[in-house]
């Protein structure tokens, strides 16, 4: 499984439930990476979507412990559960989209990491685990660095090693 995630200078991810920028190649990026995939997120990060609706093009399953909760995608309510729907799918097309709980959670079930890292510091509320403190992730690829209005950023992508 596969984990895409935005993080500033301190792996901080989102604030007031909102993503910390909205960069138009990121998100296209995010777009081309899960396009046709499977997307793994919390509850909180399908409500903070436009619309507070799935997204298009790919298979969502939204994770919740309500078992009332109702969504326009598949909702499952424990990690068990989780486990038991993506065995009907090649665990390399499973994307896990945040937020920052789900993060958490499916951190040791994945191997690749996509992180943008965009180079500025954000006063967030939600955080990544900073993948340079671990010894067991390595970086194998990166961009080159990208501009929007003035923020620079670049696509990483860490493996376990
Ligand atoms: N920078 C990025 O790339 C990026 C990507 C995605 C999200 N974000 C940001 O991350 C923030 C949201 O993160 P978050 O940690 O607050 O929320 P979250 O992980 O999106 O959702 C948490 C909710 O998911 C459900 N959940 C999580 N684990 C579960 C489990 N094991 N079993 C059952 N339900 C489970 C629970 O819903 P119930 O409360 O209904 O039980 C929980 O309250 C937002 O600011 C968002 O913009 C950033």
């Amino acid at each position: 499984m596969k984990i895409i995630v935005a993080v500033d200078n301190n792996w901080g991810i989102g604030k007031n439930n909102d993503l910390l920028t909205h960069i138009p190649g990121d998100l296209k990026y995010f777009k081309e990476k899960t396009a046709g995939k499977v997307v793994v997120m919390g509850r909180k990060t399908l409500e903070s979507l436009p619309g507070k609706k799935p997204l298009p093009e790919r298979t969502n399953i939204v994770l919740s412990s309500d078992k009332e909760y109702r969504a326009a995608c598949t909702v499952c309510h424990s990690m068990d559960e989780l486990a038991e729907i993506l065995k009907d799918y090649d665990s390399d097309e499973v994307f896990i989209i945040g937020g920052a709980k789900v993060y958490k959670d499916m951190m040791e079930k994945c191997d690749t990491f996509f992180i943008t890292k965009i180079f500025k510091t954000f006063d967030a509320d939600r955080y990544f685990e900073n993948l340079d403190q671990h010894s067991e992730f390595e970086i194998v690829w990166e961009s080159e660095m990208q501009e929007y209005k003035g923020l620079e950023y670049k696509f990483t992508e860490y493996r376990r090693k």
